[in-house]
């Protein structure tokens, strides 16, 4: 019966009810602004089925632990917009666009401090373990923020080198999340860090898949400005991999692309997506991808001994497989 997981349903109607209040009015509603703006809510929805498939049913702590996750993930995506340059999110004004840079980076550390009121405010046996998985995972998701910040002024990035970067920025969150979820419902350690593994793998297989959409997906899809990552010099999978791949002549011109003095953007976007695809750059992506979604699956029966528990997870890792968002 697969519809008995369902509390992971419930995540948002709970973020809808539960506006964070306070003034200045201006900071408070940057903040509710990102929060309500939509999003696939992936994080929380981990935390609770890892919850939920534990403890089989779903508690106003466990929402609440939800809640912090996704309020964490909004803190790290208006701070991203701002070192990204990146003018639209979920299809909308990035709060720094619709505010400014000081309202934006304000309204980030507030969710980020939000984050630790919620999950003090539970009552959860295992809280002090909770807090230091989650602290240890923001400080990785700072390191890999500021490795992929570093990058496209770095020589001699390697795929390795890209791979951990990726790892640290997205992958530990809904890996995180996952453990989290098994740790609040008590499960023992062992299960619990199955769960981190499974989303370990899911994250890394997530982010391929974001760049892949960052430069191929349609800016309606992805509700963000395409071409992004190429607009910024970010040395992606994509431009590792045709970097590797091509000849001298082409490479410079790769090369001169993510160094020099861009007088049209929109051009360049055209010209190295032609490169990406003359390179088999993108097969090559979505082919790294699908080994860390078998990675994930592998861990997932590891953890997972209910079928039907086993069945949502695998529908959801489908959904991100294919997804266009
Ligand atoms: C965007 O995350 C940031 C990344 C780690 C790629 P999502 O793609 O989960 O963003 P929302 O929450 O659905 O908008
Ligand atoms: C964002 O990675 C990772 C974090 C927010 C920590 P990206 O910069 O690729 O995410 P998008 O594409 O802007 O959503
Ligand atoms: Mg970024
Ligand atoms: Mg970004
Ligand atoms: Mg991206």
């Amino acid at each position: 019966m697969a519809e008995t997981v369902k509390g992971a349903d419930n995540f948002e109607q709970y973020l809808v009810e539960h506006p964070i209040i306070g003034s200045p009015e201006n900071l408070y509603d940057a903040m509710n602004y990102i929060m309500q703006l939509g999003g696939k809510r992936m994080r929380p929805k981990l935390l609770l089925m890892a919850y939920e498939s534990c403890a089989g049913t779903i508690s106003e702590d466990a929402l609440q632990l939800a809640l912090a996750i996704e309020t964490f993930h909004n803190f790290s995506l208006v701070h991203d917009d701002i070192m990204d340059n990146a003018p639209i999110r979920r299809g909308q004004q990035t709060v720094h666009k619709k505010w400014d840079n000081a309202t934006a980076i304000l309204a980030g550390d507030n969710l980020l401090i939000k984050c630790y009121e919620l999950i003090l405010k539970t009552e959860i046996k295992n809280k002090v373990e909770i807090l230091q998985l989650f602290t240890k995972t923001a400080t990785e998701v700072c390191e890999g923020q500021q490795m992929d910040v570093d990058m496209p002024l770095q020589k001699n990035v390697t795929e390795e080198g890209y791979l951990e970067m990726i790892k640290l920025k997205t992958a530990v969150l809904p890996a995180c999340a996952l453990k989290i979820g098994a740790l609040a419902a008590n499960s023992d350690s062992a299960i619990a860090n199955e769960f981190y593994n499974f989303g370990l793998n899911l994250g890394m297989a997530f982010q391929l898949q974001d760049d892949y959409l960052d430069t191929f997906g349609t800016a309606e899809e992805i509700g963000k400005q395409v071409g992004g990552d190429i607009s910024e010099n970010k040395k992606t999978i994509l431009y590792l991999h045709a970097m590797k791949n091509s000849d001298s002549d082409l490479r410079n011109k790769l090369e001169s692309w993510y160094t020099g003095k861009v007088h049209d953007g929109a051009l360049k976007i055209e010209e190295v997506r032609q490169i990406f695809m003359q390179r088999k750059s993108d097969i090559y992506l979505l082919q790294l991808k699908k080994e860390y979604e078998v990675r994930a699956r592998l861990y997932l029966t590891n953890v997972c001994t209910d079928q039907q528990v086993n069945l949502i997870f695998l529908q959801l890792l489908n959904s991100l497989e294919s997804r266009k968002k």
